[in-house]
């Protein structure tokens, strides 16, 4: 049984203390591939030197909701030469964020617009953060829908959100939220959606699965949320895992024999 961890922030400095342990101790947990998701601009070329250190590992560039008001004229560009690196896949993670605020919104939305268009530009895939946000994404992804491909990661909507999402061409991504006692709208969605356009997702050192709640996440507990789909959808775990890892191969459209 392969694992792929579709979103991952091994370059947290949660794990300053260990990165490398961590990091070895994958494979041996059936750790296929991890795609590292980058967060800001002074990230980009870190994510390259971590992608060039590990081979398992991919990497995506971009720049997210809460750094928006760094964006500059010259980051397309560095995103684009960042992606020029045969494991530098995806642009991301990107999109809104009106939780914390930390950029103001119209940035948000100018940031995602500029990077959804530019992933169109590259003919890559989107990782797209969305927290309390639906309505203003959606408007942004309904405008940029033609060649739209990529992610809708840690899925928090309803079921028709999510459905909207795939008939745009997304993949929907569950993280170990899906194991919380108070799921109930995450389940719900996670069983009805067609088993091709589901991932599987740790988006560590965050969101880390019952029973480790509370306690740093990282790519080795993603089993937890794979067998928490598999009793949700009522299916076996192994059928279930390498469906979900083929999903992954193919968002990001890595050719594997
Ligand atoms: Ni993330």
């Amino acid at each position: 049984m392969k694992l792929f961890d579709t979103h991952a922030h091994l370059l947290d400095e949660a794990f300053d203390p260990d990165r490398d342990a961590v990091i070895a101790s994958l494979p041996g947990q059936g750790v296929a591939h991890v795609m590292e998701c980058c967060c800001d601009e002074a990230g980009i070329d870190r994510v390259i030197e971590l992608v060039e250190r590990v081979p398992f590992f991919y990497g995506s560039a971009g720049v997210h909701p809460h750094s928006a008001d760094e964006w500059s004229q010259d980051t397309a560009a560095h995103i684009t030469r960042a992606l020029q690196h045969e494991r530098m896949l995806a642009v991301g993670e990107i999109g809104l964020d009106y939780h914390y605020d930390f950029s103001p919104r119209d940035v948000q939305k100018r940031v995602l617009d500029e990077q959804l268009s530019l992933a169109n530009e590259l003919n890559r895939p989107v990782i797209l953060h969305d927290r309390e946000a639906h309505g203003d994404m959606m408007d942004l992804l309904r405008a940029h829908k033609n060649g739209l491909k990529g992610i809708m990661h840690c899925f928090s909507g309803s079921y028709e959100l999510a459905k909207e999402c795939i008939d745009l061409g997304l993949y929907v991504a569950f993280g170990g939220a899906l194991t919380f006692k108070n799921a109930v709208r995450p389940i719900d969605v996670a069983r009805r959606l067609p088993l091709d356009r589901l991932l599987i997702e740790t988006d560590c050192p965050y969101m880390t699965p019952v029973p480790f709640r509370g306690q740093r996440n990282d790519p080795g507990r993603i089993h937890l949320t794979l067998e928490k789909m598999a009793f949700v959808r009522g299916e076996e775990i192994e059928l279930l895992a390498d469906a979900l890892y083929r999903n992954a191969l193919n968002v990001y459209e890595i050719a594997e024999l």
